[in-house]
């Protein structure tokens, strides 16, 4: 069974989406660890009530982001975490902790990449105008949202669409997508090729 982390910084309902995956055994692993950088983050409530560790990591209790991440890296570590599953953590982790931390990171992004990276994607799409939308779960490398594409689902922009309820249509593909995808890997299911990523 492998050991997967989360972090998340919010209302961490992709969190509870694995929870509820976990729980009826369709993970292929464990959640054993729930990281935030946001006290008082609903998605640390969520790990509370499944019985699973948690701990905060407010920038405010470090002197600096180089000294936080290393302390959520070093926890990370401790759990003895296996594969890390980002789920709406809004942080970007630097290339020193990906090269230190040596696990495959997934994370999910609420747009069909390569468009509409970074924040407020739901926002730009509405903005651009796109007639589809969606989203992705990724494995993260150093760039943006950029790293090698492992499922995605699409839905659909309505005209009378605004970014909350784009954002509530895309989320429920998000709860699909995630456990699944986060099964795949953890149960070796996925074969990378580079970028190319394929479920074996
Ligand atoms: C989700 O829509 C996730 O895709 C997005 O934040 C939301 C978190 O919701 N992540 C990003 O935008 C990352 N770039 P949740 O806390 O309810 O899971």
């Amino acid at each position: 069974m492998m050991r997967i982390g989360v972090l998340a910084s919010g209302r961490g309902s992709n969190l509870q989406a694995l929870i509820e995956a976990w729980k009826h055994g369709e993970l292929n692993g464990e959640l054993v660890a729930v990281g935030s950088d946001k006290e008082g983050a609903l998605a640390l409530k969520r790990a509370e009530e499944a019985g699973i560790p948690h701990a905060t990591f407010p920038l405010s209790h470090f002197p600096s982001r180089k000294e936080q991440e290393n302390a959520i890296l070093n926890w990370l570590l401790e759990q003895k975490v296996e594969l890390l599953a980002l789920a709406g953590f809004m942080k970007v982790l630097s290339k020193e902790f990906l090269h230190d931390i040596q696990i495959p990171i997934l994370n999910i992004h609420p747009s069909l990449l390569p468009s509409f990276q970074g924040l407020h994607a739901q926002k730009q799409a509405l903005e651009y105008g796109v007639k589809i939308s969606g989203c992705t779960v990724h494995f993260v490398d150093e760039g943006l949202d950029s790293g090698p594409i492992i499922a995605q689902e699409a839905v659909p922009v309505l005209p009378e669409d605004t970014e909350d309820s784009l954002s509530a249509r895309i989320l429920e593909a998000e709860h699909r997508i995630y456990p699944e995808a986060v099964g795949w890997v953890s149960s070796g299911r996925i074969k990378r090729n580079g970028r190319i990523v394929v479920k074996l």
